[in-house]
């Protein structure tokens, strides 16, 4: 049965206009029609936000056992929820907005628990290996700015972050679906272009 997980990370609220919301729910609204026998699980990293890397992090995931104690298990144990939700889905959907050039710092704190060594990546005789196989990723973004235009596409640093760090863990099938603009009127061309990529990101367009 496919899984999908669903993760939301704007500061805003639906109700108070958050475009990434309304895309990613848009999103996984199309998925569950696609995929009437799958399964959600949904995560708000800006309501319940992710521990950020501790003393007791680093140390119960890169320490000795000597130095694990019971803070350190603690650490690495709500990481490794987070990492287990990951680990079941088959989808991600990330609705992500660009802030000050790059992801929300309750997103980047997500990321830093997701990536633990020896257990979604591990370092090889080759170099880094990713371990989380097989998934794909849509990202909803948002954004003020139009970054396809030259002006702004130096200072993306949401989109290659992105790309780059899920590319580390494994996850090289990444699709990105973005709108930009600061009012409804400016946001709607995008939201009617983004309904078009959604159903073709679900597989409903044959
Ligand atoms: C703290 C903050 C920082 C922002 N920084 C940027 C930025 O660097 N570039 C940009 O294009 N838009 C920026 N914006 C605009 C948001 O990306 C845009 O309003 C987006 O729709 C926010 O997502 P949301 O509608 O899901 O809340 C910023 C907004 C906020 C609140």
């Amino acid at each position: 049965m496919a899984h999908l997980l669903h993760i939301d990370s704007s500061a805003r609220s639906t109700g108070s206009g958050s475009a990434s919301r309304r895309l990613s729910a848009q999103y996984a609204e199309a998925w569950r029609a696609q995929n009437p026998d799958g399964t959600v699980t949904y995560r708000d990293v800006t309501a319940d936000v992710p521990n950020l890397v501790s003393e007791h992090w680093v140390r119960g995931v890169f320490g000795p056992a000597e130095i694990h104690d019971a803070r350190s298990h603690a650490a690495v144990s709500a990481a490794g929820e987070l990492i287990a939700e990951v680990e079941a889905a088959d989808v991600l959907a990330l609705g992500v907005p660009v802030y000050n050039f790059s992801v929300p710092a309750s997103f980047k704190a997500w990321i830093d628990q997701i990536c633990m060594a020896g257990r979604t990546f591990s370092y090889t005789a080759q170099g880094p290996r990713g371990l989380l196989i097989g998934k794909k990723v849509v990202v909803l973004r948002s954004s003020g700015s139009d970054f396809s235009d030259p002006r702004f596409a130096p200072l993306d640093f949401h989109e290659p972050y992105i790309r780059g760090v899920l590319g580390f863990l494994g996850i090289t099938d990444v699709e990105f679906i973005s709108v930009n603009g600061m009012s409804e009127e400016q946001l709607a061309p995008h939201f009617e272009k983004a309904t078009a990529s959604i159903a073709n990101a679900v597989g409903a367009v044959a």
